[in-house]
C-alpha cells in the first residue's frame, strides 16, 4: 500500500502557490457549460475531483478543449446536457455528484452517477428530497446513496426551500436546478455557507439575491431561466489547501512563509479567525478582488498558539479546515473545543472520529461526542500508521503533525491527496518539511 512518512522537521520557510480554489474550478466548469458561448477558465484545479466533474460534463456532451493551462468550455445552454451513454463517476467527488444531480435537471434526460467507496457512503437525500419536489424521478437502490438514476422533468418546477443544514453543496444543487424553472427559486439554510455559487451566476448573468435574517439564516432568490453569456474566469489560490502550509508553519518552531493569492471570502475565512485567536502570527495583506472573489497574500510564522471554544455557528465557515485545526489544537497549550460539528461525519470520512482516532495513536488525548471533539494538549509521541480512509484532508493534517512529531508519522493511501492538491508533497518539500513517499 502506498504511504507518506512525516518526519520532524527544524523550519519551513519560502514563498509559495497554491492551487486553484476546488470549489470554484468545479462551479467554473459547470456553469460554464450552462450558459451560451465559450468561456475561457484560467487557473483551473488540475486534480482529480475537478477532473471527474470536467470528464462527466464532456459525457453530457460539453465541449472541453485545454491549451497553455487554459480551459475552454462551449456552453450548451441551461438545458442543453445530452443523455450519457454510460454511468457516470464521479469518483471521490461530494460537491461534483451534488452539483450534478442539480445541473443535469432541465436536461430532461436520465443520468446514472456513480463513485468511489468514499463517495458511494455518503448521504445524497438532502439534495434528492429538493429535487423530487422540483419533479425529478430518482431511483436509488441504496438507500438515497449512489449509485443513483435521476431524470428531470419536463418542466422544473421552482420550489421555495428551507434546508435543516447549511451546506453550499445543498444550496448549489438546487439552484442549479432553479435555473431551468419557469418562476423564482428560494432557499433558505440556517447559517450561510459557501457563496461562490450565488458570485458566480450573478457574473455569469442570472438574476440572483441574498440576504442575512436578523436570526442569522441565509435567504437566496433566483429568478428561473435567464440568459447566462459565457465569461472569462481566473480561478484564485484554494484558501483549504493554503491551510495546510500555514497550520505547518505556525506549529514547526523557526518556521516563516508567504503565500500569494489565496482566496480570501467571509464564508470560508473561519479558520484564520480561530488561529488568530489562538494566538498564531498569522497575517492578510494586499487585498484585491478578482471576478467577484478577493484574493490576499498571507504570512504566518511560528507561534505559541493557545486552546480555544470554536462556536457552532463558525462551522459553515471552515467546514473543510477542522482536521487541520485539530492538529493546531494538538500543538497549542490547554484545551479546544471544537462544537456544532456533526456534518463532519459525512465528509470523505467521519472526520471526529478518524481525527479523534488518530490524534489518540499519536498520544493525544481527546473527547469525542456526537457533534463535538475536544483536544488536550500533550506530547506529540507518533511514531505510527494513520490510514487516510480515501480522505485527502485526513491524509495532508496527520503528515501536517508529524513535523512535529517525537517519532515519524506515517500517512497510508495517501495518494488520496491528488484529489484536492495534486502538489503538496512537493511544495510541502519546498518549504523544508521531511517528508518521504513510500
Ligand atoms: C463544498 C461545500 C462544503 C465542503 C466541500 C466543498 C462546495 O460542503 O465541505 O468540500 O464546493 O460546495 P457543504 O457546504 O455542502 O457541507
Amino acid at each position: 500500500m502506498e504511504y507518506i512518512i512525516s518526519q520532524k522537521s527544524s523550519s519551513l520557510n519560502g514563498n509559495i502557490k497554491v492551487p486553484g480554489d476546488k470549489s470554484i474550478s468545479h462551479r467554473a466548469l459547470i456553469i460554464a457549460s450552462m450558459c451560451i458561448g465559450t468561456s475561457k477558465i484560467d487557473g483551473l484545479l488540475e486534480s482529480e475531483d475537478v477532473f471527474s466533474t470536467m470528464s462527466a460534463l464532456k459525457s453530457l456532451g460539453v465541449k472541453i478543449k485545454s491549451n497553455d493551462n487554459s480551459y475552454f468550455v462551449e456552453g450548451v445552454g441551461i438545458c442543453g446536457f445530452k443523455s450519457p451513454n454510460n454511468f457516470i463517476d464521479l469518483g471521490n467527488s461530494g460537491t461534483g455528484i451534488r452539483l450534478l444531480l442539480g445541473a443535469t435537471m432541465g436536461s430532461n434526460i436520465i443520468v446514472n452517477f456513480k463513485g468511489d467507496d468514499s463517495l458511494s457512503k455518503r448521504p445524497m437525500e438532502r439534495v434528492l428530497s429538493p429535487l423530487r419536489r422540483m419533479g425529478a424521478n430518482i431511483i436509488s437502490s441504496n438507500e438515497g446513496k449512489l449509485p443513483i438514476s435521476i431524470e428531470g422533468p419536463k418542466e422544473v418546477l421552482p420550489i421555495n426551500y428551507t434546508s435543516r443544514i447549511s451546506s453550499a453543496q445543498i444550496k448549489s444543487s438546487v439552484l442549479l436546478s432553479g435555473l431551468s424553472s419557469s418562476g423564482k427559486t428560494i432557499f433558505t439554510e440556517p447559517n450561510e455557507s459557501r457563496n461562490h455559487t450565488e458570485k458566480m451566476l450573478s457574473k455569469f448573468g442570472a438574476k440572483i439575491s441574498s440576504k442575512i435574517l436578523e436570526n442569522g439564516s441565509n435567504v437566496i432568490e433566483l429568478e428561473g431561466r435567464p440568459l447566462l453569456v459565457s465569461k472569462d474566469i481566473s480561478v484564485p489560490s484554494d484558501p483549504s489547501s493554503a491551510s495546510f502550509p500555514i497550520v505547518a508553519a505556525i506549529i514547526t518552531p523557526n518556521s516563516k512563509i508567504e503565500i500569494h493569492n489565496v482566496m480570501i471570502n467571509q464564508a470560508r475565512n473561519g479558520l484564520f479567525e480561530t488561529l488568530q485567536e489562538m494566538g498564531a502570527k498569522l497575517k492578510i495583506s494586499n487585498e484585491k478582488k478578482v471576478n467577484n472573489e478577493v484574493i490576499a497574500t498571507i504570512n504566518a510564522e511560528y507561534s505559541k498558539l493557545k486552546g480555544t471554544s470554536v462556536p457552532s455557528e463558525r462551522a459553515p465557515r471552515m467546514i473543510d479546515e477542522y482536521p487541520i485545526l485539530s492538529m493546531a489544537a494538538a500543538c497549542a497549550e490547554g484545551r479546544t473545543i471544537m462544537n456544532g460539528i456533526s456534518e463532519l461525519r459525512v465528509k470523505e470520512s467521519d472526520r471526529i472520529k478518524i481525527v479523534s482516532n488518530g490524534l489518540n495513536k499519536v498520544g493525544i488525548k481527546t473527547i469525542e461526542k456526537p457533534d463535538s471533539l475536544e483536544i488536550f494538549s500533550g506530547e506529540i509521541i507518533g511514531g505510527c500508521s494513520i490510514d487516510s480512509e480515501l480522505d485527502h484532508r485526513i491524509a495532508m493534517s496527520f503528515l501536517i503533525l508529524g513535523l512535529v512529531s517525537n517519532k515519524p508519522i506515517k500517512v497510508l493511501r495517501s495518494s488520496t491527496i491528488k484529489t484536492s492538491f495534486p502538489n503538496f508533497f512537493e511544495i510541502m518539500l519546498n518549504l523544508g518539511s521531511k517528508l518521504v513517499k513510500g
